[in-house]
């Protein structure tokens, strides 16, 4: 069976705008195991000026891990966040109100959906001077990004890696979107494909639809590649 990795999520309880009970973290993992995902990244929303949304995230963490390795012996559980872009992530990392992924150098950095793709490219580039890689959270949800996906690949050429959301290639953010999102594909410039799962209604955390499109259309290499080595890596669970 194939394994998929999931980078980016808002599955764990309480938290953020994804899961509000442990109850909810459940169904979204019981989704995610029974489709193929064996290693997930758990990703509360950190915004600078709502801080104490995202606190008691390690405990909750910790609660859920344990029963968890219980149930799914082969599930591997991490720990990071998709941080709003401020200019003082580095500083924020330091001072413990957010953290990197899974302990690693890399951070799941996200942007506003109508901030200008110039922007996000320049603010990118500044992290990377700072000591951390940024990882691009879902690329499809930006206006400027989408409508210049030129501006995307030359991140992805800079050896930033960017991240796509399943339900994109999908088509439940349009055809543009999914259009955006093969172009990407097609040139190699996606490093990972995740779930960025909320709801535990919507089947959101599974992953094994969109492998399939992608294994079909561009080979089971590049597939595995975005759907297991590749966000492993970024976790610091493999080498490159
Ligand atoms: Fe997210």
């Amino acid at each position: 069976m194939q394994r998929f990795c999931d980078l980016h999520c808002h599955i764990l309880y309480g938290v953020d705008d994804g899961a509000q009970t442990i109850e909810e973290s459940r169904a979204l993992i019981d989704t995610a195991y029974a489709t193929g995902t064996r290693t997930i990244c758990f990703t509360p929303h950190y915004n600078p000026l709502r801080e104490l949304e995202s606190a008691g995230a390690e405990e909750t963490f910790r609660t859920l891990s344990e029963e968890m390795k219980e149930k799914y012996p082969d599930l591997t559980l991490c720990l990071g966040a998709e941080i709003l872009y401020h200019q003082r992530i580095a500083d924020s990392i330091r001072r413990g109100a957010c953290r990197t992924m899974n302990g690693t150098r890399f951070v799941l950095v996200e942007f506003l959906p109508e901030d200008d793709g110039r922007y996000i490219v320049q603010s990118l580039e500044s992290i990377s001077a700072g000591g951390y890689t940024p990882i691009l959270a879902h690329a499809d949800r930006y206006k400027s990004i989408v409508k210049r996906p030129k501006l995307a690949i030359s991140l992805a050429e800079k050896e930033i890696p960017i991240q796509l959301n399943a339900r994109s290639l999908l088509g439940r953010n349009g055809k543009r979107v999914r259009r955006f999102c093969h172009r990407l594909l097609k040139e190699g410039a996606a490093a990972v494909i995740a779930s960025d799962a909320h709801d535990p209604n919507q089947l959101d955390a599974r992953l094994d639809e969109t492998y399939r499109i992608v294994a079909d259309k561009y080979g089971a290499e590049y597939a595995n590649a975005i759907f297991w080595h590749m966000p492993r890596v970024l976790l610091g669970l493999e080498r490159d």
